[in-house]
């Protein structure tokens, strides 16, 4: 347990550990009643919830904690997008994932609440340890992967995504990290990296153990040194992980970004090849023409198609993302924010032998590896901007509405920012400047 100071003036792990558990605690939840009354209005005059009446901040009932878990004092947590779906209740209520998961009986129950505590990444301090845990133990710092199954299960162990209970923490489970505390199992735990603040361990887990997935893992589409790598959305949560890991890995990167301040932080990452889409002239063109637009910014700075092409963004880019794939290439894809009907030409899949690989989440493995890329100061947290837990629902409209750069903190039982290093060796020997890059772009 570290004696030193992590939360604030005087506040050691030691303390957090001895503090009383209380009978309540506050969170950022949706409520079961407003994803009724908006699922209850005919289909053709529904409106889009607006995230910042849905998502509320609040005292939650702490629950009991089942032998396997372990309860997190949340010092920091992020936004992801799941969260907009949440609150949007889109495409279903999270609510149904709840109760899909409360029929599986036992301490599952306890998920399907009129209130669903949301958020799908955190570091803090375990403070309470179930009477089945072996290997963690309270004042134990952590991040949090985000997958949450049955141990007990045997399908988890080949690859867990593939597995009948692959649940993504915090967004189809209850008790999520954006709140002061969580409710988390043991296999979700790992160690955070030492030398980075909470904010700054808390941002990770999700978004790049997802791309790690995707670009690295013989699980999603490896690229080769020399790859030429095409990414949507690359000073995104996702693609800002992506252009660091293609890097690493000796790919060549083509960025997609929509403004000048995501283009700056995009070539600071060292992103070989950037294309503004806020810049072409997109509008009313048919897909082909489209794409065609991407295709050739690609083949006019190196020559040749892109091997693999990191998708999330759907409906919208998918027929280009199939059609701008090299003979043999892949399209890798975890998400749909635009949409999850795509469309496109099969012709340019079919006779050009390429593949589409869907991918999510990630292993424990995936995320432990990933993990060791942070704790080795080969990948940084993509942290642009920092909020309090209370002003978490305006975020998650500006991350709706993609007025956001890279990942989103969220201050929830850290009292203010820069505490919880418990490595400043480590920290000064990578440098401040690589790990805050990207404070400077996004306030
Ligand atoms: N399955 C999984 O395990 C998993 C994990 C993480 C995320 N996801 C999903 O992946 C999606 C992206 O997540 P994220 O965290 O990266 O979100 P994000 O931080 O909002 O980044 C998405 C990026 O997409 C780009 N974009 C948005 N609309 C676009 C459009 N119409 N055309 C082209 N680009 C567009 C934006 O970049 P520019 O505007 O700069 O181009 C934005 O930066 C979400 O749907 C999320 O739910 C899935």
């Amino acid at each position: 347990m570290s004696s030193s100071t992590i939360a604030g003036t005087e506040v050691t792990a030691e303390e957090l550990v001895g503090r009383e558990v209380p009978a309540t605690y506050k969170a950022a939840y949706v409520e079961k009643k407003d994803a009724v009354a908006l699922w209850e209005q005919p289909e053709e005059t529904r409106q889009r919830a607006d995230v910042r009446e849905t998502l509320k901040v609040g005292e939650m009932p702490m629950p009991e904690l089942a032998p396997d878990e372990v309860l997190v004092a949340v010092m920091a947590s992020a936004l992801n997008y799941n969260t907009v779906w949440s609150a949007r209740f889109e495409p279903i209520p999270g609510f149904v994932f709840l109760n899909h998961l409360a029929k599986s009986g036992g301490w599952n129950e306890r998920h399907d609440q009129d209130q669903h505590v949301l958020g799908s990444d955190a570091a803090g301090v375990v403070v309470r340890t179930g009477s089945a845990v072996e290997d963690w133990g309270e004042g134990d710092s952590v991040v949090i992967w985000p997958g949450w199954g049955n141990a007990e299960r045997a399908t988890r162990y080949h690859d867990v995504v593939l597995g009948d209970q692959n649940l993504a923490w915090g967004f189809e489970t209850n008790f999520g990290g954006l709140a002061n505390y969580a409710i988390v199992r043991t296999t979700q735990l790992m160690p955070k990296p030492k030398h980075l603040t909470w904010e700054e361990a808390a941002c990770n887990t999700l978004c790049a153990m997802t791309a790690y997935r995707m670009l690295v893992s013989p699980n999603g589409a490896p690229f080769k040194q020399g790859d030429i790598v095409f990414v949507w959305g690359a000073a995104g949560g996702l693609g800002s992980y992506a252009l660091q890991l293609i890097r690493n890995g000796g790919g060549i990167s083509v960025g997609v970004v929509n403004s000048d301040e995501k283009e700056r932080l995009i070539r600071e990452l060292g992103c070989d090849l950037v294309i503004r889409r806020d810049q072409l002239e997109l509008d009313g063109l048919e897909p082909r023409k489209w794409a065609k637009v991407f295709r050739e910014e690609v083949r006019g700075a190196f020559g040749e198609d892109p091997h693999v092409v990191f998708e999330h963004v759907g409906k919208q880019t998918f027929w280009a993302s199939v059609y701008l794939t090299r003979p043999g290439g892949r399209v890798v894809t975890c998400g749909s924010s635009t949409g999850y009907e795509h469309t496109f030409d099969n012709r340019y899949l079919w006779m050009k032998a390429k593949s589409i690989v869907g991918s999510h989440g990630s292993t424990p493995q995936e995320g432990l590896e990933c993990n060791r890329l942070f704790e080795m100061g080969k990948l940084q947290p993509a942290l642009s901007k920092v909020v309090a837990l209370d002003d978490v629902a305006e975020a998650a409209h500006d991350l709706e509405a993609n007025r956001h750069v890279g990942k989103v903190g969220v201050l929830c039982q850290a009292p203010e920012e820069g505490l919880g290093i418990e490595d400043p060796q480590r920290r000064a020997e990578i440098g401040e400047s690589k790990i805050q890059l990207f404070r400077s772009f996004g306030q």
